[in-house]
């Protein structure tokens, strides 16, 4: 077998990733697998036997940060045993806090920003070539080309179409390690979508931090409305999904496009974050609480089986009781068949880092525990609604949990799990619910 040293020279080197943080990151993962991938550079899923560790880190909130640290303190042991072994760290913790990377963890070999994921083979030649720690974090850029990113799911893609956020929600660390909005050209996205589904693709995620914006930057201006039908219209392509949408930009004729073509899901993400007027306005987000309601009840009437999720903080500095259950009762009328719910965390170089905050972490948490023991209970009861009822479902693949079972996504995203054969996955196939959790439902094959 090749030791490490040889398998550098022969560029055979193997790498093993990590993703932490949303979606525009797994696909930044699938970029950085494409660049070291034309290296000649081939992926492992087992750490201790690569050559190079890549994290590729998120920022968000002060908990993934930690696990980052985690994570690379538990490798001084294996960069002791193999000294030629890699430790590169990628994405927004890099473009945040490089220096304190750098500081903190004298083993990590190459830190590279969002904006130069391109660059990562050189990067590995120079560290080669050095006995020190190598790091380009550009303050700003673009490199994103469509075509260059290594996908290992055949049946399912991810396509950003908007990078970057302008909307400096006050809590927010995004728009300081993503950038500026850049909308990608809507002749570039059809083509890739045309190509993936040409190759299998039955589903697509177009990524933004606000796809609503899409198309305000560029020359011949354009909306998302218009990209979403465009893009509907794409031959043999089933689903079309779409994240994240802001409240603030949240249109009509999204919902009219939804409503019009078959392939696109029916789902809205909008993030409500906070019921309160006051906070909505401290966290700058740029609706009112009465404004979210109304983009609610004309989705409703439009699209009575449409599925809405939503973000929500807990304990934003100045958010008393009486805002926190502002909250909770938005949360009861609307109905969200899902939220994803976090405890503040204040983030260095965001307006609220320095926002006076009198409630206690305690506090924090009970109030965290009330609204998700209000909102497992709604998911379960909209979940429920789904029984008896029968769907199309995208086979993902076998259960993490139960070998015999399959684990697929309604066109929704909402998780089944049936029995059935592994060689279904990438297909669409009929399944029957039968039975509701609150987070995901149990299901029948149909007979064919
Ligand atoms: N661009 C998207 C998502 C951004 S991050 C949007 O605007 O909705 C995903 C979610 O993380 C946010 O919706 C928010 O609920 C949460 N989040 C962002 N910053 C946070 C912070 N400092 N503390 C806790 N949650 C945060
Ligand atoms: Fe962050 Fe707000 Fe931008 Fe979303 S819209 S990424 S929450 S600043
Ligand atoms: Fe995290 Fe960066 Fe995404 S901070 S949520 S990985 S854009």
């Amino acid at each position: 077998m090749l030791k490490n040293k040889e398998r550098f020279e022969k560029n055979t080197a193997k790498v093993y990733i990590q993703t932490f943080g949303c979606q525009m990151n797994e696909y930044d993962s699938e970029r950085i697998l494409y660049f070291l991938g034309k290296e000649g550079y081939v992926r492992t899923f087992n750490i201790e036997k690569s050559d190079i560790i890549v994290f590729n880190t998120c920022s968000v909130r002060e908990k993934p940060v930690n696990k980052l640290y985690g994570h690379i303190g538990r490798l001084k042991k294996l960069k002791k045993l193999n000294p030629q072994l890699l430790i590169c760290v990628g994405g927004c913790t890099a473009q945040n806090l490089k220096d304190k990377i750098l500081k903190d963890l004298p083993y990590v070999d190459i830190v590279f920003g969002t904006h130069n994921i391109s660059e990562l083979p050189e990067l590995i030649k120079r560290r080669r070539l050095t006995n020190n720690s190598v790091c380009l974090v550009r303050e700003s850029g673009f490199d994103y080309d469509l075509e260059k990113v290594k996908r290992d799911i055949k049946f399912k893609a991810y396509v950003p179409i908007i990078i970057g956020c302008n909307n400096y929600c006050s809590y927010c660390i995004v728009p300081y390690v993503r950038g500026r909005e850049r909308s990608i050209l809507p002749t570039n996205i059809i083509e890739c979508i045309k190509k993936l589904v040409a190759g299998g693709v039955l589903e697509i995620t177009l990524l933004g931090q606000n796809v609503n914006s899409y198309g305000k930057d560029l020359h011949e201006p354009m909306s998302f409305s218009s990209l979403l039908d465009k893009v509907s219209h794409i031959e043999g392509l089933k689903r079309i999904r779409f994240m994240t949408s802001h409240p603030k930009d949240f249109s009509e004729e999204i919902i009219n496009v939804i409503k019009k073509r078959e392939n696109v899901a029916n789902h809205i993400h909008l993030p409500l974050q906070s019921g309160s007027e006051k906070i909505l306005g401290l966290m700058n987000r740029k609706y009112t609480a009465y404004e979210f309601l109304k983009i609610i009840d004309f989705a409703r009437k439009e699209l009575p089986d449409c599925l809405i999720t939503t973000d929500i903080i807990v304990g934003f500095p100045g958010e008393d009781r009486n805002d926190f259950l502002e909250t909770l009762n938005i949360m009861r009328e609307v109905r969200f068949s899902r939220a994803f719910t976090f405890i503040y965390s204040p983030r260095k170089g965001t307006k609220a880092y320095s926002m006076a905050d009198s409630i206690t972490m305690q506090e924090k948490k009970e109030w965290f525990r009330e609204l998700v023991e209000v909102q497992n209970k709604i998911s379960y009861e909209e979940n429920k609604k789904l029984v008896g009822k029968k769907f199309e479902v995208l086979v993902e693949g076998k259960s993490k949990k139960d070998e015999g079972i399959l684990m697929g996504r309604l066109e929704n995203s909402t998780l089944v799990n049936f029995k059935g054969n592994e060689d279904s996955t990438g297909k669409i196939l009929q399944v029957n619910i039968t039975k509701a959790k609150s987070f995901y439902l149990l299901g029948d094959l149909c007979a064919t």
